[in-house]
């Protein structure tokens, strides 16, 4: 199949076109690349564009056949969205609706959407299905969500068929150590513990103690970035007219913030020292996933269960790439 990814240059973009290109479909990225990076892009596969641009979205579309896109193209910092909500309304809503009319106006009709577990807020239920109250508690949370409402109207009016795939925490990187996480600036748990074995900072900050969990810190769902690609390709497979997929992307299994640094100790053999830090606003105690229902409608597994075998892909990507990508 011919597929646009926006945002394809980013962390989980850039491993999806890894993916989908292994399995024969022809992969182009459209990124203006603000987050993303040149190097993570197959050579040759890169169309340099700004969502906002419907015009060279459309362009894209036509000129290069596009019979699906996936959408990774967001802003996707929630403290920020909090201090700054009209970046990601203009990006995540505004930017993602110029998508959607480009791929109307074209005639595509199907789509993956990048969606996200923070569109449920603080759950009721942990694991949570994907019956639970949708109620995010940061605007971050709410621009995806507004789109994901968005996809089913569209499917509803148009007979669109598209994937709204919540992640829970993408972590890990390409098994060969091509391809990893690099953002700027880097707030995420696994990249930064793994900074301190790299001797780039001394110590990680534990951002609470006191949640009501079993060792008091929160817990979350880390899934391999190969396993969300993984999951794109499944879902992808599965679109037809009016399908409306709407899934969790987890592991179901959680682990805390000290079982992270653990692992990374114990995977660089680094002493890591760690202090504790006053709770980060807006950070639920605990996010896992149940993913049951993706394992069956995808028939999708993931092939990493272990926190400790996220930690090594990642190690092996930030030693080889102590700067990332370097741009
Ligand atoms: N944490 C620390 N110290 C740090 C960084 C993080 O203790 O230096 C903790 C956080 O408080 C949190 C956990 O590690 O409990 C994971 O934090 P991340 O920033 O790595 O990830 P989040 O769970 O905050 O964010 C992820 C995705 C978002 C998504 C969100 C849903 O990155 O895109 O889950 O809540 F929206």
């Amino acid at each position: 199949m011919k597929v646009l990814l926006c945002g394809g240059a980013g962390y989980v973009g850039s491993h999806a076109a890894k993916v989908l290109m292994h399995e024969g479909h022809e992969v182009w990225v459209y990124d203006n690349l603000s987050e993303g990076h040149r190097a993570a892009v197959p050579e040759g596969r890169l169309i340099e564009g700004d969502l906002h641009d419907r015009l060279a979205l459309e362009r894209a579309l036509r000129e290069k056949q596009i019979e699906a896109v996936m959408h990774f193209a967001a802003s996707c910092y929630v403290g920020v969205s909090v201090t700054n909500p009209a970046e990601y309304y203009h990006n995540n809503v505004v930017g993602t609706l110029s998508l959607l009319e480009a791929m109307r106006y074209v005639g595509v009709k199907r789509i993956v959407f990048s969606s996200t577990c923070a569109t449920y807020g603080v759950p009721d239920v942990v694991p949570i299905t994907e019956a639970e109250k949708q109620s995010p508690i940061n605007p971050y949370g709410f621009t995806k969500l507004v789109i994901e409402h968005a996809l089913a109207d569209y499917s509803h009016a148009y007979g669109w068929g598209y994937a709204a795939l919540r992640y829970f925490n993408a972590s890990g990187a390409a098994a060969d150590g091509t391809i990893g996480e690099d953002h700027d600036p880097e707030t995420h748990l696994i990249p930064l513990v793994l900074e301190v074995a790299l001797g780039k900072r001394k110590n990680v900050k534990i951002f609470g103690d006191d949640y009501p969990t079993p060792d008091g810190t929160c817990v979350r769902d880390y899934i391999h970035v190969d396993d969300l690609a993984a999951a794109h390709l499944a879902a992808l497979e599965q679109l037809e007219d009016g399908t409306q997929l709407k899934l969790n992307l987890g592991t179901g299994s959680g682990a805390s913030v000290l079982e992270v640094i653990e692992a990374c100790r114990h995977v660089t053999g680094h002493a890591i020292p760690a202090v504790v830090a006053p709770r980060r606003e807006g950070d639920p105690p605990a996010l896992v996933a149940d993913a049951r229902e993706a394992n069956r409608v995808l028939n999708w597994q993931p092939q990493h269960k272990e926190i400790g075998s996220i930690v090594e892909s990642a190690w092996g990507w930030h030693q080889k790439h102590p700067e990332g990508y370097g741009d």
